[in-house]
């Protein structure tokens, strides 16, 4: 019988820097879980600093029972971890996302229910601290929707043939080759600004412009000197673009060139750097794993076969934790009659019945009896799904994922949910 107990604390280092004891055991644990290599010490201590300036939160399972010459109760048998930063909504707005990470639990305690108590642990947590909102990525999607988790993203993973490419119009502005070590200072400052314009994007963390410059992450301890960089410069010469990418080498037929990082302010500025890209005639294909659903490129061709999907994703995930704010902040500026929802959740934390009214001031959202009546019922994990336009509500209602009084809400709701642009996440974590 085995007697664990879990913990939460701050990643921490001693006065020469290296990490502390505890965080060194669960750098070392999760790199186990992930099947990676353990961390060097230098490794460790940069892993540190990055935890540091995100202020991420480590739990640890420990097993009271372990001893030698297995690994002793001082080294976790699960790692988790989470850290806050924000959530685009939409129309600009933001809601602070709990971001849930380094998931792991060693093969000698799976099945034990150690997921589901760290899960539950940590939501109640966040719930209790106000967050409106969390967010994983799923390494499996059956495993985050029984905790009310969503896919609420997508993603395309393409392959561009160079030599098919020809824009239907020239991209504008100008391109211009970068070091990653210097570019490394402006992908903070280009990527905020996307943030702040891109439903569904969430924030950065410290480590990932060094990360997508090669030149370091937790995930990455050595510098990758296959990795190149461009910035694009608009019409007013300002930087609003860039791109980081890599050769994947002479070996592979065919020739691959691999995006790392593509964030523009402008359509300009990305088709700029897609054609920045596809003058890399030494190679045959550029291939990119994180296509937007709607991304204009293959619209920009005398040839969209050019650009050939071989990959899909479900992106980010999310679990509402407080609908109130969420569906405020998500719903601000729509009109229209009132909607009544009932959300249910077995975690509770949701569970109940919410009215929608649109407003010249704003909209307003209010908890109404449960048991009154509603226009739609829905699981949490579908109002996810449907949140940030990701996935039409129409197609959850008709998987049967939400009941609606007639098919006029189904459509309603599609209205509601519906966005402009394809929701994106380009933030990994
Ligand atoms: C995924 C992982 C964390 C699950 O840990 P665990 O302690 O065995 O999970 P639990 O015992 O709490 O099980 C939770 C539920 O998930 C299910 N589950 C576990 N792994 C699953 C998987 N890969 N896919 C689908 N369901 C899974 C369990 O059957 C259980 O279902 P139940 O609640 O109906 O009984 C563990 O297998 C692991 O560390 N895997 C390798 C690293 C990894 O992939 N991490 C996830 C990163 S997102």
């Amino acid at each position: 019988m085995t007697e664990v107990s879990l913990r939460r604390f701050s990643a921490g280092c001693n006065p020469d820097g290296s990490a502390d004891a505890q965080t060194l055991a669960w750098l070392q644990s999760k790199a186990l879980g992930f099947l990676a290599d353990p961390p060097s010490p230098e490794h460790a201590a940069r892993t540190v600093e990055s935890f540091r300036q995100d202020a991420r939160v480590l739990t640890a399972i420990h097993d009271h029972s372990a001893h030698p010459p297995g690994w002793g109760p001082d080294r976790p048998v699960a790692t988790y971890a989470t850290l806050r930063k924000s959530l685009n909504v939409g129309a600009g707005r933001t809601v602070p996302a709990q971001l849930v990470a380094d998931v792991t639990v060693l093969p000698t305690h799976r099945g034990q229910g150690l997921l589901r108590r760290m899960v539950l642990e940590d939501l109640r947590q966040a719930a209790a601290d106000g967050v409106p909102v969390a967010a994983l990525y799923a390494a499996d999607a059956g495993l985050y929707g029984r905790y009310g988790f969503g896919p609420a993203t997508r993603t395309l993973q393409v392959e561009v043939d160079v030599r098919r490419v020809t824009f239907t119009s020239p991209p504008t502005g100008t391109v211009a080759v970068a070091d990653p070590d210097v570019l490394c200072e402006l992908v903070p400052l280009v990527y905020d600004e996307f943030h702040r314009a891109t439903i569904g994007s969430v924030q950065r963390l410290w480590s990932h412009a060094p990360k997508v410059c090669g030149l370091w992450a937790e995930d990455a301890p050595d510098r990758d000197p296959a990795v190149r960089g461009a910035v694009h410069f608009g019409e007013n010469g300002d930087p609003d673009g860039y791109v980081t990418f890599k050769f994947l080498g002479w070996q592979q037929r065919p020739l691959k060139i691999e995006i790392v990082d593509i964030v523009a302010l402008s359509t300009d500025a990305h088709l700029g750097l897609w054609g920045f890209l596809t003058s890399h005639t030494q190679a045959d294909l550029i291939r990119h794993g994180h296509l937007a659903p709607d991304d204009p490129l293959p619209w920009a061709l005398t040839d969209r076969r050019a650009v050939r999907v071989v990959g899909e994703q479900d992106g980010l995930w999310l679990r509402v934790l407080d609908p109130e704010v969420c569906l405020r902040e998500r719903l601000q500026d729509v009109t229209g009659d009132p909607i009544t929802l009932r959300v249910r959740d077995e975690l509770e934390f949701c569970d109940g019945a919410y009215r929608i009214v649109p407003g010249g001031d704003g909209v307003q959202v209010t908890r109404v009896d449960p048991d009154g009546p509603v226009d739609a019922t829905l699981d949490v994990s579908a109002l996810a799904s449907a949140f940030l336009g990701g996935y039409p509500a129409a197609t959850l209602e008709r998987a049967g994922r939400i009941q609606c009084t007639s098919p006029a809400v189904a459509a309603r709701l599609g209205l509601l949910f519906g966005s402009i642009r394809a929701p994106y996440n380009d933030t990994h974590f």
